[in-house]
């Protein structure tokens, strides 16, 4: 969604602005601005599109000042045009903001009604116009303005806002919104995601719901203070920040998802490191942030995600049934709030979210809290709003990922959640401690085998050369192979814009078997993961109406290499491994597969239109 930049130091700060957006372009935008202190005035520059046009206005019209505002929208009020864009004014006042103002409707009526006169569709304006009336009403400071202004609003925001009579200030506040404040040598940044401040510092204080920062300069002084929107102090600890600036870049790969798709062997790594005993076959338990009672108090498991989250969540469902025999179940976040869900004391529900900040999971988390549910977050970023809604928090230390379509993320929740079913498995009696090593041991050799996975990249860029006039394609799977085969379509869909369908494959013959004809290309996920025999007939049955065979199997399968042969489809390999991981391989095909069909059809692979990485709306 909108990204957030502000600064405060000695050097320009629009440069800083703009680089800083560019690291958030990831979040989804279509237009974006910055405002800067110049001379006891304002100077605002916006421009819709991409931040190469927020530049070319800049070279136009630079601005010199070292204190400043900038932001990328994606809209949700109002129409992408310069007019919407962020910043918004009221009189000395100049705010971006990130989130939606539930209550814009009426606060809109009611400052129409005393004369204001709007220039955009946002809601955004709103906050503008209250913060600069407080200010005419004699608040004092910007700091009680924007106090009073957040009294009148509801919803979701993070704030930066600037006036021109306080020319060394910025103001930011937060509720459910992400911002993060970076402290450097002699300067401030915020932003609303940390690779916009790497570049800055690495030392970092994560704004909490209902927290404002007050960034001062004063002579060559520099200060935030931190304090509730209620106005209690808050004092908080910078953490340190072990991203680098280069893993926040492409590091020499084309596009950001090729590169977070190599990086997977090093993510897999970094999210098992230090949480496997393979000595006692067992999960470290205090990296689950849960108790171990829960393990035996609960009666059902009940993911909650959405999008990619919810496919590494199906198969997470899986593991929790075969390896802990807990019953296990799959809700889509967004549809959680239309079922009047009864969780109850004995339900553990599990809400996998990469960002953190999905609104559709983050209701999903409150509702199961309320209904009394325990809540354990899977989510790749720090401190985000799930994990701090829930109980515990199993991180899975991906690094940032800035390619919208998610990979390295994927995967990672397959192997946290992997080791979640062996934590239960073995803290409920259902698994035993040979098998549990098996498994860990299993999981351990992933990364090994994943790079040699990923060394098939270059035959797969010729298997999407063969494929690039598809206009449909159909995805198979079954067992853990079925959330395989809806990710492998839900990538193709989003980058490469060819409709794709995923589908069980026991489902093809109850209808989808009606499309195939020998335009399509259908994808068979048919590894040596217990259901090979089986899958393995689908290929028969999709020749027999001459649609296109791509088969996913086992490097050195003999069986499925003469019958993909014999059918006159392509074969992609994975290296052989033990069953209970196999699809942690099997997805990397389908990932590269969907980048080279994008790529090479010259779709803005890392942020492909409409979409967002952090959806923070309903
Ligand atoms: C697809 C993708 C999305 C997200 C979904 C949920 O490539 O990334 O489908 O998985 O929007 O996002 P998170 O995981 O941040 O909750």
């Amino acid at each position: 969604m909108c990204g957030i930049v502000a600064f405060v130091g000695t050097r320009p700060a629009s440069p800083v602005l703009v680089e800083g957006l560019r690291k958030l372009e990831y979040r989804g935008y279509d237009s974006a601005g910055v405002a800067v202190h110049a001379g006891g005035d304002l100077a605002i520059v916006r421009a819709v599109g991409k931040l190469s046009n927020l530049d070319a206005a800049l070279a136009k019209a630079p601005l010199a000042g070292t204190v400043g505002i900038g932001h990328t929208r994606w809209a949700t009020h109002g129409r992408p045009s310069e007019a919407n864009a962020h910043p918004h004014v009221s009189g000395p006042v100049a705010v971006v903001h990130n989130g939606i103002i539930e209550n814009h409707v009426a606060l809109r009526h009611e400052l129409e009604a005393s004369g204001v006169v709007f220039a955009s569709d946002t809601d955004t304006e709103i906050v503008a116009h209250l913060v600069s009336r407080a200010l005419a009403a004699g608040a004092g400071s910007l700091e009680a303005a924007v106090t009073a202004a957040l009294g009148r609003v509801t919803g979701a925001y993070a704030i930066a806002v600037l006036s021109k009579t306080e020319p060394d200030v910025i103001v930011l506040a937060k509720d459910q919104s992400p911002l993060v404040l970076g402290i450097g040598e002699g300067e401030l940044i915020a932003a609303s995601d940390i690779p916009a401040i790497l570049s800055t510092t690495r030392d970092v204080v994560f704004l909490q719901d209902g927290e404002m920062a007050i960034l001062r300069r004063t002579g060559a002084t520099f200060e935030a203070k931190l304090r509730t929107v209620s106005g209690e102090p808050v004092t908080r600890a910078p953490k340190r920040i072990d991203w680098s600036p280069a893993q926040a870049e492409k590091g020499g790969f084309k596009h950001f998802m090729l590169k977070e798709i190599h990086e997977q062997p090093r993510a897999i790594e970094d999210t098992l490191r230090g949480r496997i005993d393979l000595t006692a076959g067992d999960v470290v338990s205090q990296e689950l942030g849960l108790e171990d009672a829960i393990a035996t108090s609960i009666d059902r498991v009940y993911f909650v995600a959405c999008g990619t989250s919810a496919h590494a969540a199906m198969a997470g469902r899986y593991w929790v049934e075969a390896l802990a025999r807990v019953p296990a179940t799959v809700e889509i976040g967004s549809e959680v709030r239309y079922r009047e869900p009864v969780f109850t004391p004995r339900d553990l529900v599990i809400a996998v979210s990469q960002s953190g900040e999905t609104s559709d999971t983050l209701a999903a988390v409150k509702a199961a809290r309320a209904g009394g549910a325990r809540v354990l977050a899977i989510a790749n970023v720090l401190d985000s709003a799930i994990p701090r809604a829930s109980d515990g928090a199993f991180y899975t230390h991906a690094g940032p990922e800035i390619g919208v379509a998610s990979t390295k993320c994927f995967t990672t929740q397959l192997a946290a959640m992997l080791m979640f079913a062996v934590w239960l498995g073995r803290r409920r009696g259902s698994l035993s401690v040979e098998r549990a090593k098996s498994v860990l041991e299993a999981l351990t050799h992933v990364p090994s085998l994943m790079r040699e996975a990923l060394e098939d990249d270059a035959s797969i860029r010729l298997l999407a050369k063969r494929h690039l006039k598809a206009r449909d394609m159909l995805f198979l799977g079954r067992g853990i192979g079925f959330p395989i085969a809806l990710e492998g379509a839900l990538k193709v869909k989003e980058i490469s814009y060819v409709h794709a369908e995923g589908y069980a494959a026991g489902e093809m013959k109850h209808g989808p078997i009606a499309l195939i004809d020998d335009a399509m290309p259908v994808v068979v996920v048919c590894p040596r993961d217990g259901h090979f025999e089986k899958t393995a007939s689908n290929l028969a049955e999709v020749r027999a109406r001459e649609g296109q065979i791509i088969a996913v199997g086992t490097k050195g399968d003999e069986e499925l290499a003469n019958l993909v042969a014999k059918h006159e489809g392509d074969l992609v390999t994975v290296p052989p491994s033990a069953p209970e991981v196999v699809h942690l391989l099997t997805v990397l095909p389908l990932q590269l597969l969907s980048y080279h069909m994008a790529d090479l059809k010259g779709t803005d692979v890392d942020q492909p239109r409409n979409l967002a990485k952090t959806v923070t709306v309903e």
